[in-house]
């Protein structure tokens, strides 16, 4: 069957159909949780891809914390643990940030990567490198320039000063894990809001000693002040504007990933069936292999090659060495130590009669680390 495949960062491989774009593995659209950042609009439903079986880990969770060591699982507990309000961190299928609340995920670094993935057309066999860490990323409130003060006052807003102000902040602007308040008729009808008061949710307490015609006051303030603001000269009322703190890593004390190995993988995915025929750990923590630890494998940026002959070649390693891999297996059968990162693909190539491997190497880039300029190739004696 005519097919194009392409890997991706949540270590999954889409399989198509060449020349209709259609999925040869069906698939089915599952419901997404809903966004929680105003003005965000994230997809209601989200493809739940089963086959071919994914490669990585998608979904972080308490059980994925690392178990290296008690130190380390403590140390990524509690980064997870949330000190003022001991709530966790929000972590889940394609689950939305949310301001003020940290989110731990996978696949910013993949799953599979920019490098793609290998074919051997004879077994119908794609080999992919995957990395497998998680993330830790927090998106926050911008301050808002509302003020309320200048907003005239009512019942509903005296009502909202001794009930609600001290979480949701004198302009309705929220702060930390409170949300605010600004616009939000555009987020929640009237109905949802009164049922809200009386039922409370999660940290959000049931509004007490409430009759009637105070909710009734309060929800006509809520739904009211924006306007109200915004025909205020001085006051406009600005939806709230977000920033965040850039993409940083979960770690543990020691600086290793703050899920259990392995951290880097080479995959074995028989497109014909969907199987994941094997997956060994990429790259080697020496450190880790003298504590007795089973080889953990390393974030990696290499890609992979398969030979007709029988093997996988990949680099890209935090260890700076190439591999050669049994494709049948996923068995190591050599390595060789690269002056210099080797982020890319290797290719093979045939010169006076003999074959070659030639892998640049050049280091840096993500990974870091020193960084060179050469090409390094290899052939059979
Ligand atoms: C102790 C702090 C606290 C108090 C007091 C409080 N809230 Fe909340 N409120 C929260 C938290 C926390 C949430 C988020 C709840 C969640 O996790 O869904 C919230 C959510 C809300 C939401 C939904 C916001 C959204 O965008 O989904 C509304 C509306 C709301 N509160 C109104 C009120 C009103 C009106 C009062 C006063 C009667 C009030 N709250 C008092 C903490 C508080």
């Amino acid at each position: 069957m005519d097919a194009v495949a392409a890997v991706t960062k949540l270590g999954n491989t889409l399989l198509l159909d060449r020349v209709t774009g259609e999925p040869l593995f069906p698939f089915r659209l599952k419901r997404a949780p809903i966004s929680k950042l105003h003005g965000e609009r994230t997809a209601p439903y989200q493809p739940d891809l089963q086959w071919p079986q994914p490669f990585a880990r998608q979904r972080f969770g308490i059980h994925q914390i690392t178990n290296l060591s008690n130190e380390a699982h403590e140390s990524v507990l509690q980064q997870l643990r949330n000190d003022e309000t001991g709530i966790h961190s929000n972590m889940g299928w394609f689950e939305p940030f949310e301001a003020g609340m940290p989110t731990a995920l996978f696949g910013i670094h993949g799953g599979a990567e920019w490098t793609g993935a290998s074919f051997d057309p004879k077994t119908g066999f794609l080999y992919v490198t995957s990395n497998e860490l998680p993330w830790f990323p927090t998106v926050s409130r911008l301050p808002l320039t509302i003020d309320d003060h200048l907003v005239p006052p009512s019942e509903g807003r005296k009502i909202y000063e001794t009930h609600c102000m001290a979480c949701h902040g004198h302009s309705r602007e929220g702060s930390g894990v409170h949300p605010p308040l600004i616009l939000i008729g555009a987020r929640k009808t009237e109905p949802e809001i009164r049922n809200l008061l009386t039922s409370g949710r999660n940290l959000m307490p049931a509004a007490e000693g409430l009759d009637e015609a105070m909710t009734d006051a309060l929800v006509d303030y809520l739904l009211t002040a924006d306007n109200q603001a915004k025909s205020h000269p001085r006051a406009q009322a600005k939806s709230p504007s977000y920033t965040y703190n850039g993409y940083p890593k979960l770690l543990d004390n020691e600086g290793f990933p703050g899920c259990k190995p392995p951290w880097g993988t080479l995959n074995c995915i028989d497109l014909n069936s969907g199987i994941l025929r094997w997956q060994v750990p990429l790259g080697e923590h020496e450190v880790l292999t003298e504590r007795g630890i089973p080889i953990t494998g390393t974030e990696n940026f290499g890609g992979s090659m398969t030979t007709a002959g029988g093997l996988v070649f990949a680099a890209g390693t935090r260890d700076l060495k190439i591999r050669a891999f049994d494709s049948a297996t996923g068995e190591e059968r050599w390595s060789h130590q690269l002056p210099f990162g080797g982020y890319a693909p290797p290719a093979s190539y045939r010169a006076d009669g003999k074959q070659y491997i030639l892998i640049p190497s050049t280091g840096g880039g993500k990974l870091g680390g020193e960084q060179g300029d050469a090409y390094v190739a290899f052939t059979l004696p």
